[in-house]
């Protein structure tokens, strides 16, 4: 049930929606800069107030399936089945757009990405919005994405302040990380960004299938910048400088680091350790690299990655944003 002064955020969140305003929106995976699909105003304020290049296209978030039909050109049974078993969730599915789908939530690409997120709150806003949302996470560009409502107010404070942005508060995102975003072809699921749901899941899905078209689609991992232009090299960056070790941990016995260039002192290194269950080291990533970055006597932040215990599963997801997120790498996953 939900409370009834939620129930009157809600309220004023989706008259602001509908008046072409942003709402910030609590997802499962991390909280969401959200405007109506329909609404070139609300898409634009989200390019602006993220300081996001247009090139970056928005994933477009849905409260139920009859929505598809709003956005998808084509909707094949693969992304069918997709969505059946794993929306709602942290999957996003990009599938060729219809022409009410402008080129600027697509970023000009003729594809569209639709997500069916998690969360009470977000489905409840969705519908009391009355039209699919385009969300990306609510930071800045190529900053750490926020998990807590708090984690927004901290990075938009000016914006909040000024109420052009309202934050509705779902509490805590539980899943941590950003939905695994999937481009669906005739033959192959292509796996452009690993997130919430994982390759090993995507694949037993369609192994274990009682359809047999379905049964010999594959799914593989695509490192395409053209494929998905917004997953950039450098992403999920701190402010302090983060160093992530698959190799070796924290030598305290080593004067300095060198990052890009610059020198850093061991003893004003500060070390972040990862819980050893994946759920747990993913839902709290952001947030703990968030307070990290604001500790008193710490030029850069380390985390250390044991290969050898922790791999494949969500420990994928996390690796992705570390390397994207860390700006020296020992020993760099592949
Ligand atoms: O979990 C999530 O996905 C969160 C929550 C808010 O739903 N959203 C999110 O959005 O992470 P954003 O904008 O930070 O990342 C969207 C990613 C980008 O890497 C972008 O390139 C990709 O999705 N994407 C969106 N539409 C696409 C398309 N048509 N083709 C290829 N990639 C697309
Ligand atoms: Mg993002």
């Amino acid at each position: 049930m939900v409370e009834s002064k939620t129930r009157s955020d809600i309220h004023s969140a989706a008259e602001r929606l509908k008046a072409g305003k942003c709402v910030a929106m609590p997802t499962e995976t991390v909280y969401g800069l959200a405007a109506r699909f329909d609404s070139h105003e609300g898409i634009a304020s989200i390019f602006r107030l993220k300081e996001r290049p247009s090139f970056d296209p928005l994933i477009v978030h849905i409260e139920s399936s009859e929505q598809v039909r709003l956005l998808a050109e084509v909707w094949s049974k693969a992304a069918d089945s997709l969505a059946k078993a794993f929306w709602p969730g942290p999957l996003t599915l990009v599938v060729p757009k219809r022409s009410v789908v402008s080129s600027m939530i697509t970023s000009g690409l003729e594809t569209v990405g639709i997500r069916m997120p998690k969360h009470p709150l977000a489905l409840e806003l969705i519908r009391a919005a009355g039209a699919p949302l385009a969300a990306p996470s609510a930071n800045r560009f190529g900053r750490t994405s926020p998990t807590t409502a708090d984690h927004v107010r901290i990075e938009f404070p000016v914006e909040v302040a000024a109420g052009e942005i309202m934050v509705l508060d779902g509490g805590e995102s539980l899943v941590g990380v950003e939905s695994t975003v999937c481009l669906v072809e005739e033959t192959e699921i292509k796996i452009l960004r690993p997130g919430g749901i994982t390759i090993e899941e995507l694949r037993r899905h369609f192994e274990k299938n009682q359809d047999p078209d379905l049964r010999d689609i594959q799914v593989g991992e695509v490192e395409n910048h053209k494929a998905s232009p917004g997953h950039t090299k450098h992403h999920y960056e701190t402010k302090k400088p983060l160093i992530v070790s698959w190799g070796p941990p924290l030598d305290k016995t080593r004067p300095t680091y060198t990052i890009e260039g610059r020198e850093i002192a061991t003893s004003r290194i500060h070390e972040l350790k990862l819980s050893d269950e994946p759920a747990l080291a993913a839902r709290m990533l952001y947030g703990a690299l968030r307070e990290a970055d604001t500790k008193e006597n710490t030029d850069a932040l380390f985390i250390h990655r044991d290969l050898a215990r922790h791999n494949g599963g969500l420990w994928v997801a996390i690796d992705d944003r570390l390397k994207r997120a860390s700006r020296l790498q020992l020993e760099t996953k592949r």
